[in-house]
């Protein structure tokens, strides 16, 4: 599990907490052309006056969604992070999940990046199709302590409730073997329709669920 140096129950109302851009980066007064909302109080210094100081819960945050961002880069096997604070657009979410130790100490435990996509894909019938707007989950991770106790299907279906999306209609960029094997097991997500980029689309992605049969 993950301790910071920070407490985490001002963060953490509850175990789950939905974090988008803007809670992310700290505001800067505007005094020059080149200071930028978006970018992090500490690359902005002599460019703008941060109207929070630095340390606040939106660096803290960031602080945590680097961290698992890395975490989760290392258990993939990849060079660099997907999820980054500075990197993180406005349609995205980081779902995070935090978690009580045998100690009764909170630590952060999970994180799960979504967004969407405007995608080419091919359909049951290898058709080509234009999918825009399309559910995308693009990183996943619990930390290695914690996986195979339930905690990733809680953080998931948190996920798929305050989207309002149904498993079967997301797209999964580059799943590993083990989100293969959760996404088999939790939601019977086992066949896939072939695509010819990285995105797994799953049977019933171009399924009307209002369609009269
Ligand atoms: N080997 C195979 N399947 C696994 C493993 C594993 N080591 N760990 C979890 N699973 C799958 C299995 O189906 C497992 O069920 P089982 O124990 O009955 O076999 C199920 O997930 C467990 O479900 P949860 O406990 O709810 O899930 P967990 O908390 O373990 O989180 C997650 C799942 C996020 C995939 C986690 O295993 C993880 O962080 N893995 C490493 C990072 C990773 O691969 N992330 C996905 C990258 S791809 C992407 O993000 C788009």
């Amino acid at each position: 599990m993950v301790e910071f140096g920070f407490d985490l129950k001002h963060l953490f109302p509850q175990p789950i907490i939905r974090v988008q851009a803007d809670s992310l980066h700290p505001k800067v007064l505007s005094t020059g052309p080149r200071a930028h909302p978006f970018i992090p109080y500490q690359r902005q210094r002599g460019v703008g006056q941060p109207a929070v100081p630095p340390g606040g819960p939106s660096c803290e945050l960031s602080q945590i969604v680097d961290v698992m961002g890395q975490l989760s880069a290392v258990a993939q096997g990849l060079r660099y992070p997907v999820t980054t604070a500075a990197k993180l657009a406005p349609d995205q979410v980081v779902y995070l999940l935090a978690d009580k130790d045998a100690a009764g100490r909170w630590s952060v435990a999970g994180l799960l990046k979504v967004g969407t996509k405007d995608l080419f894909v091919f359909d049951n019938k290898g058709s080509c199709r234009r999918a825009n707007q399309t559910p995308a989950i693009l990183d996943f991770y619990v930390h290695e302590s914690r996986q195979r106790r339930g905690l990733g299907k809680q953080l998931f279906q948190r996920m798929l409730d305050e989207q309002g999306w149904t498993a079967g209609k997301c797209s999964v960029d580059r799943p590993s073997e083990k989100l293969l094997a959760f996404l088999g097991k939790h939601y019977g997500l086992v066949s896939t329709i072939p695509q010819g980029n990285h995105f797994v689309l799953y049977e019933g992605f171009f399924e009307d669920p209002h369609a009269k049969i």
